[in-house]
Formats: structure tokens, C-alpha cells, sequence
């Protein structure tokens, strides 16, 4: 196993929203053996209420704030030793300071998925503040590809077969 993976196994998903991040994380937890975790799950268990409640009522900036108290508590529990599958929010890997933690604290992994696929998946779905407005959507898409590119891994995640995806995962020459 790579040495920064056997310090801190921390396997980092970014990517847009709707790119696959939970479902593909869970399985490759699960192929692994290792706990999975969800940032945006995390924290609404911890603050009762939905991310669309907390977008609304306090704002992005505020959910910000709340996102990154969210990863670095999950990054402890990695430097401890414990090995983690972590799914992150969409806009997670975009803030420098994200991502300078996960880089130093285990492996990210970019998963990419196509515009159209994307909009396939999420159609009907209503859940997520910055999926409202589709022209702002479809610029946001564009907008973040140059971040999500500095993870330290690509997958092609076109596809709604996880386990491809997750085959192609573990086939990278981390483990
Ligand atoms: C966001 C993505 C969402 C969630 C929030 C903001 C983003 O997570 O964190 O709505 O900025 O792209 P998913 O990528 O899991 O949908």
C-alpha cells in the first residue's frame, strides 16, 4: 500500500454533484472492508436539520463554514489510523483549504461523470440548493472541473455501473 495511505487511509471521493460519490463509495467501503462515511449525511445528523434547510435559512457561506468543520473531524478519525471511504459534498474539493487537508491526509479521487448523465441522475430531484437554477447548474459544472482536476486520481465515472467504477478504483496503484 502506498506509504501515505498506510499513515493516514483516508480515500477521499470528490466530483460534481450527482457523479456517484455515495453509491460508489459505499461499495468500494464495502470491497475493502473499511467504514464509509457521507460529509453531507454527517452533517445533518449532527445538525437535525437538511443541507437545503441550512443553505436557506443561514446561507452558503455559513454551510461552508459547517462543511469544513464537518471533513476535518473525519480527517482526525483517518490520522488516527482509521481507515475511512469519505464521500464529500460537490463543492467540498473546491475550497483550498479542503483540499490541502485531504491531499496531506490520503488519496483523492476524482470521480468524473458527464453533464448529461449527470442531469439524467438528478432529474426530478429537488433536494439540492445549487441544482435549482439550471443555467447557474450547468456553468457550476464547468466552473469546477479545474478543481476537482487537482485530485490526485481521475476515474471515468460515466456510468451508472458502480462496480466497474469501483473495479477501476482498485486498480489504482495506491493499494
Ligand atoms: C454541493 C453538493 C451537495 C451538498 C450541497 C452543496 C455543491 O453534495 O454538499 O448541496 O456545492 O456541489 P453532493 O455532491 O453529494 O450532492
Amino acid at each position: 500500500m502506498l506509504l501515505k495511505l498506510k499513515r493516514t487511509p483516508g480515500l477521499y471521493l470528490v466530483g460534481f454533484m450527482g457523479s456517484g460519490k455515495s453509491a460508489i463509495g459505499r461499495l468500494l467501503a464495502h470491497e475493502l472492508g473499511w467504514p464509509f462515511a457521507d460529509v453531507d449525511e454527517d452533517i445533518e445528523k449532527t445538525h437535525g436539520v437538511s443541507i437545503a434547510e441550512i443553505f436557506d435559512q443561514r446561507g452558503e457561506p455559513e454551510f461552508r463554514r459547517i462543511e469544513r468543520e464537518a471533513i476535518r473531524k473525519r480527517v482526525r478519525e483517518v490520522e488516527t489510523g482509521r481507515p475511512l471511504v469519505l464521500a464529500l459534498g460537490g463543492g467540498a474539493f473546491t475550497d483550498p483549504e479542503n483540499r490541502k487537508l485531504l491531499e496531506e491526509r490520503g488519496v483523492t479521487v476524482w470521480l468524473d461523470c458527464s453533464f448529461p448523465r449527470i442531469c439524467a441522475r438528478l432529474e426530478g430531484q429537488t433536494h439540492r440548493p445549487l441544482a435549482r437554477d439550471p443555467a447557474k447548474f450547468q456553468q457550476l459544472y464547468h466552473d469546477r472541473r479545474d478543481g476537482y482536476g487537482k485530485a490526485e486520481y481521475r476515474i471515468e465515472a460515466d456510468t451508472d455501473d458502480a462496480a466497474a467504477v469501483v473495479a477501476e478504483i482498485l486498480k489504482l496503484p495506491i493499494f
